[in-house]
């Protein structure tokens, strides 16, 4: 039997299944009503397709974008239905051959530029959505040579080694411990949104380790942050509805606003998601414990002090910046700073309550007193006093900080 062969029949097994689970679990977004182009239309748009596979300046879909790799480039086949240069001549089953294993129609290995191994993880009923409505778009001429690797790896067979060792096909197990919203988030991060294809880190061969999915990564000379609900470098500190406008709009008001290679995941692909799907993606990501517990086996930090790093990345760390390092000649370090690290906590707990006004030639911190509670301010202290190689005894109290109000009103 040949290689590809001997994949149809492992594919044929693990379909059964998927097609089962996906009726009731996954959802079918958004609405009955709609046609199955129009739901694979929107299913393109949730995997992203048009970015990797349109030229700059070029038809939609009609591919030669090129995808840049430590051993050659790539570029980004045309999928438009063009009988003689796009898929015009494909079946559904050479189609989802492709989306989930990998093998393009002549059943050869393809490259994982193209991201199948999350691709994978969709639904067969998706899939065949997603191709009902490319067989819709304007076809267009254009001979594309995807392949252009170095020499050993532009031999497509050198990725049989990628493949055994990192590509793990097969529908997503929907967690009915979970409720729907969060199996739907799942879904389209881990599968069609394929967050991790830049958010997580890979080793030299190219493969995830499981460990550090989603906790972040540099592509293309930019930095995409872990998503993990680690608290100070994750999204620990955002909600729900914060992280859903984010990928919705491209902004998390007072937070950020997506700039780099983000902004065209929002511009082309997340914008056109209904609010139920990026809330359900945002509920999925508040959901993946921080890289420090569950990864690395450090121990999960102190509720208490969870709680001061949360606060200190809403109302302290725009000035200070989330390493304490503050930014030179504007806003001093906390990082070693006395105010954070002496015996006595009484300084950065009277420079929150009281700001410190404009003077010596430097801007105003605004007072703290009325926003925030004794407990809150003592937590922040705390969370200074013990990060960023300070290492002061975490013994503000909210009764300290309550003996000190008194005066201050
Ligand atoms: C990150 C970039 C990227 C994204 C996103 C992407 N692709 Fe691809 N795709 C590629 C590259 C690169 C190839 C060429 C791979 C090869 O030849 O080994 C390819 C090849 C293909 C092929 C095989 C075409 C052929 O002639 O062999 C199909 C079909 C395909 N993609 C469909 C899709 C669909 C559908 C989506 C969205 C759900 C998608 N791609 C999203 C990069 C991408
Ligand atoms: C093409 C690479 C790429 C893909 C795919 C991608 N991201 Fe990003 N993402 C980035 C980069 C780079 C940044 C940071 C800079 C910027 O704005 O581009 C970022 C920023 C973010 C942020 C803001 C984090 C912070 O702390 O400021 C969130 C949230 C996010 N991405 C979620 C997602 C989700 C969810 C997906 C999948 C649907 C996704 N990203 C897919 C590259 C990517
Ligand atoms: C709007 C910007 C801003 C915010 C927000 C802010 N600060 Fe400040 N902070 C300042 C400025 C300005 C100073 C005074 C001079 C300087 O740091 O350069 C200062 C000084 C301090 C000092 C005295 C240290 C020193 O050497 O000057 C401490 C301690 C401090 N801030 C802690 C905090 C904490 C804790 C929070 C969060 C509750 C916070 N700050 C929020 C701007 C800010």
């Amino acid at each position: 039997m040949t290689r590809p062969a001997l994949r149809i029949c492992a594919w044929l097994a693990a379909i059964v299944p998927a097609v089962f689970f996906a009726s009731w679990s996954f959802g079918t977004a958004p609405g009955p009503q709609q046609t199955q182009v129009q739901r694979g239309e929107y299913l393109a748009r949730a995997g992203d397709c048009i970015s990797c596979h349109t030229a700059q300046g070029g038809a939609p879909y009609a591919g030669g974008y090129r995808l840049n790799t430590p051993f050659g480039y790539m570029l980004a086949s045309n999928i438009t239905p063009d009988p003689d240069t796009g898929i015009g001549r494909w079946s559904l089953d050479d189609f989802y051959r492709a989306m989930h294993h990998g093998l393009n129609k002549d059943g050869q290995d393809m490259y994982p530029a193209m991201p199948y191994d999350f691709y994978s993880k969709v639904t067969r009923e998706d899939v065949a959505a997603i191709f009902a409505y490319l067989l819709t778009v304007e076809p267009v001429r254009n001979e594309v040579d995807a392949n252009h690797m170095d020499f050993p790896f532009n031999l497509r067979s050198t990725m049989a080694v990628w493949r055994e060792l990192h590509f793990k096909e097969g529908a997503l197990q929907p967690d009915p411990a979970r409720p729907p919203s969060w199996n739907r988030g799942a879904y389209l991060v881990e599968g069609l949104g394929h967050c991790s294809g830049c958010h997580s880190p890979r080793n030299v061969i190219g493969g995830i380790e499981k460990s550090k999915t989603l906790t972040g990564a540099v592509v293309d000379g930019w930095f995409a942050p872990d998503l993990t609900t680690d608290i100070a470098t994750g999204l620990g500190s955002w909600t729900v509805d914060e992280i859903a406008a984010y990928l919705k709009t491209g902004v998390a008001k007072g937070r950020t606003a997506a700039f780099g290679p983000m902004a065209e995941v929002v511009q082309n692909s997340l914008s056109y998601l209904t609010d139920s799907d990026v809330r359900a993606m945002a509920e999925y990501l508040k959901a993946i414990p921080p890289d420090s517990a569950l990864r690395s086996g450090r121990p999960m930090p102190s509720p208490a002090r969870a709680r001061g790093a949360a606060l200190y990345m809403g109302y302290c760390s725009g000035c200070h910046q989330a390493t304490g390092a503050g930014i030179a000649g504007v806003f001093s370090p906390l990082a070693g700073n006395a105010a954070a690290i002496a015996p006595d906590p009484g300084n950065i707990l009277q420079a929150m309550l009281l700001g410190i006004p404009a003077q010596f030639n430097h801007g105003a911190m605004p007072a703290f007193a009325a926003q925030l509670n004794d407990q809150q301010i003592a937590d922040i202290a705390n969370y200074v006093r013990s990060s960023w190689g300070n290492t002061a005894p975490p013994n503000a109290a909210a009764a300290t900080v309550a003996r000190l109000r008194v005066p201050a009103r």
